[in-house]
């Protein structure tokens, strides 16, 4: 909420006569650092957080978002089950919300995610027609990103295809229409907004050596030398204490792969400070990395209940792991 001159003016002439309360239109969050500011002055496009409505009504969730991030990714608000919970019926009243919060205070999108297993409505899950799926995916893809068009950064076009041993996941998606969904779902994607970041997102790909990670490059680079258009991988990065030293090997096998990579919902059970300075630092000593995302701003909140691991704590206070990455970044 903004107050005009002429408001303050008249609050101020009445305080001689009456005690008139500070009027508070939302708690303040200033600190002389903000957290993507400093990473984005080391070449980085974004340092962001996932949040939707509920969170951004709640608390200090919108002025940390404000004063600490440069980019959000709607937790919930755009997956299937949100936004075409029956055939060609959509509902996009959380996502435009995100994303109008998002445009008022120059927050960079990331779209997650159009094509995913999980949070996808049966009627979907059911479908077990080549051409009926066809038409379906694409038209979800297509409905979804034509409303954001032009607002979004870059969307995670798939999410979490590969098995854990390497291959691809049984979905739907690749149950019904094999491989080939990756490149159908790209190629509307990029026909839809050629100017946005088209991303193939997974998580578990935290070791270099891992069969998953190693699925992840070897099958974009076959993808991307056929023609397939993907701009980036993203590393969900949902991580434990320890695990982090892999990151930095993890990110440059993921990032040599693909014109760019991010680190898209970035969370660590247990953290030492360190933990999170490894991460930050994987991201920052290579090029092609150009942001990172945590899931979500305080503790209590993460979608991981136990392990506190985020960078904030249930009263919004910034954790140390939060200082530790502005000292790194100074
Ligand atoms: C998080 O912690 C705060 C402060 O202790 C509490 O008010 C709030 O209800 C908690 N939220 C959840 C989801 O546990």
């Amino acid at each position: 909420m903004k107050f005009s001159l002429a408001a303050v003016v008249a609050v101020a002439s009445l305080a001689s006569a009456v005690p008139v309360a500070e009027p508070v239109a939302e708690p303040l969050v200033k600190r002389e650092e903000s957290l993507n500011a400093k990473f984005v002055a080391k070449g980085k496009k974004y340092f962001g957080t996932c949040a939707d409505q509920n969170r951004l009504n709640t608390g200090s969730n919108a002025a940390i978002i404000k004063a600490d991030f440069g980019q959000v990714t709607p937790e919930n608000s755009m997956k299937w089950d949100a936004t075409e919970p029956s055939r060609g019926n959509f509902n996009f009243g959380n996502s435009d919300a995100l994303v109008k919060f998002a445009t008022d205070n120059n927050k960079l999108i990331r779209g997650h995610t159009t094509v995913w297993h999980s949070q996808l409505p049966g009627w979907v899950s059911q479908i077990n027609n080549k051409d009926t799926l066809t038409t379906v995916m694409k038209n979800h893809i297509t409905t979804l990103m034509t409303r954001y068009k032009g607002k979004v950064y870059g969307w995670d076009v798939v999410n979490e295809i590969f098995a854990e041993q390497g291959g691809f996941r049984s979905s739907v998606f690749y149950n019904v229409l094999g491989k080939d969904f990756v490149k159908i779902a790209f190629e509307t994607a990029r026909a839809v907004d050629p100017d946005a970041k088209l991303y193939i997102n997974d998580y578990n790909l935290d070791t270099a050596s891992y069969a998953k990670t190693q699925a992840m490059v070897s099958n974009v680079k076959s993808w991307i030398a056929a023609g397939v258009p993907i701009d980036g991988i993203g590393s969900q990065s949902h991580l434990n204490s320890g695990q982090t030293s892999g990151t930095a090997a993890a990110m440059q096998a993921l990032c040599s792969a693909a014109p760019e990579c991010a680190i898209t919902e970035l969370d660590i059970q247990n953290a030492n400070n360190n933990d999170w300075v490894n991460v930050m630092k994987a991201c920052l000593n290579i090029e092609n990395c150009v942001g990172i995302t945590v899931w979500g701003v305080r503790d209590n909140d993460s979608w991981r209940p136990n392990g506190n691991p985020l960078l904030f704590d249930s009263s919004y206070k910034p954790k140390g792991a939060y200082n530790a990455l502005i000292s790194a970044l100074a």
